[in-house]
């Protein structure tokens, strides 16, 4: 049936004035003296030219903002100014200021955030198509970019040098406990970092670097993810990359540091935006440490799973705890006097001579196996 004209109309404007086209402004240039004010997030952003990035005021959660570069199309953010310290809905603001420098305001004019650098003669700030936000001078030199300052995310093409690192973004859009950085052995390696304890748990510390394929005498420091899926390092041995299972191809890519502290390699399916994981550092990932917690047994379900040992409840889901002490050649006896005598050993695990003593607190009783009851 064919609705009267009148009908028609009232519908049409309706429309209209519920939904008006957002007007986005799809530049790539943030010009000196101007900002992007938080009130028009969904509007006021800066687009890469090809369109794959995209950066501005993204909502972490309701009323809080971060500065940050995102995959347009797929919403996952690549960097972030602020990820520990979001501003509000209302004034914030960033601004590329007459001076050259890029600052970061809250509501009350609090600056959270600026680039940090030698801001003579700058020109604007630029959103490239690799993901990398830079401001340049008039001369077209790059004085700071996004690129030296990682969150949780490298982007094909970036540097991975000494002086960055990511962090795992985690659950409450703050920074986990976990790091990739090349170690002081010059490797590049995944830390489990806490305030009571740092550990390197990739490369495997149970070998030697040269049985983790790595060079220990290179001391350049420098890695490199190629638009190919290759992901290149100075101490990986005969310089052998890793490779992504999809390897080639005109793929988009990113090398998360994820919450669960694996290292993962996403390829983007440009069909239904959605990831796949083309690479991982942990294929096995109980060896991740403390993922379970103190005194948790992390087990195959055949996903990677946490549990206690008999007797023993879940505290909390907190991401903490450790091995305390590893001593080779030992008897079972020699480990469980070691345990006894010292105050802050609450428990041992025993295997071929190997004590693994862990956690402090409460003194526990002692199975035959040296597990805890
Ligand atoms: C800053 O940049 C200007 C122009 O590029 C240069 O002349 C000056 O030496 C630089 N200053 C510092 C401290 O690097
Ligand atoms: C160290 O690594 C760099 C970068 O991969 C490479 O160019 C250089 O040849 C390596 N040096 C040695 C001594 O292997
Ligand atoms: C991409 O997603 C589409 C739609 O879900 C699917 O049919 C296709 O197989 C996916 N491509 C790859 C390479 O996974």
């Amino acid at each position: 049936m064919v609705p009267p004209l009148s009908s028609l109309l009232a519908t049409a404007c309706i429309l209209s004035f519920f939904a008006p086209i957002p007007r986005v402004t799809s530049t790539d240039i943030l010009t000196l003296g101007s900002s992007l004010p938080v009130e028009a997030y969904q509007t006021s952003i800066l687009q890469s030219q090809d369109g794959t990035f995209s950066c501005g005021f993204y909502s972490v959660y309701t009323n809080a903002f971060t500065f940050s570069i995102w995959y347009s199309k797929a919403g996952k953010i690549v960097w972030s100014a602020n990820r520990d310290r979001p501003v509000h809905v209302r004034r914030s603001a960033i601004t590329l200021q007459k001076n050259g420098n890029m600052i970061l305001t809250d509501y009350d004019e609090t600056v959270v955030w600026q680039a940090d650098g030698n801001f003579t003669n700058v020109q604007n700030a630029q959103l490239l198509n690799t993901g990398n936000l830079i401001i340049k001078d008039s001369s077209g030199s790059t004085v700071w970019q996004s690129f030296d300052s990682p969150t949780d995310t490298f982007l094909p093409t970036q540097h991975i040098t000494a002086s960055v690192k990511l962090v795992p973004t985690n659950e409450l859009h703050g920074p986990g406990n976990y790091i990739f950085r090349f170690s002081d052995f010059s490797a590049l390696s995944l830390i489990y970092n806490v305030p009571e304890v740092s550990d390197i748990y990739w490369p495997d510390p149970d070998q030697t670097l040269y049985q983790d394929g790595r060079n220990q005498y290179n001391s350049t420091r420098l890695g490199f993810l190629d638009n190919s899926g290759k992901l290149a390092s100075s101490d990986f041995a005969d310089g052998q990359p890793l490779v992504a299972a999809d390897a080639g191809g005109n793929i988009k890519r990113r090398l998360t540091l994820d919450p669960d502290g694996n290292l993962r390699l996403y390829s983007l399916n440009e069909s239904d935006w959605s990831w796949s994981v083309s690479m991982q550092a942990m294929s096995q990932p109980c060896n991740i440490h403390g993922l379970c917690g103190p005194n948790g047994i992390c087990h195959y379900s055949p996903k990677p799973t946490c549990s206690c040992p008999p007797g023993y409840v879940m505290r909390n889901k907190d991401f903490w705890g450790s091995d305390q002490q590893h001593l080779l050649s030992l008897s079972f006896q020699q480990c469980r006097n070691i345990c006894i005598s010292d105050c802050t050993c609450k428990g041992f695990q025993y295997q071929e001579g190997l004590l693994i003593k862990f956690g402090s607190g409460e003194k526990i009783k002692f199975l035959e196996q040296g597990t805890l009851q």
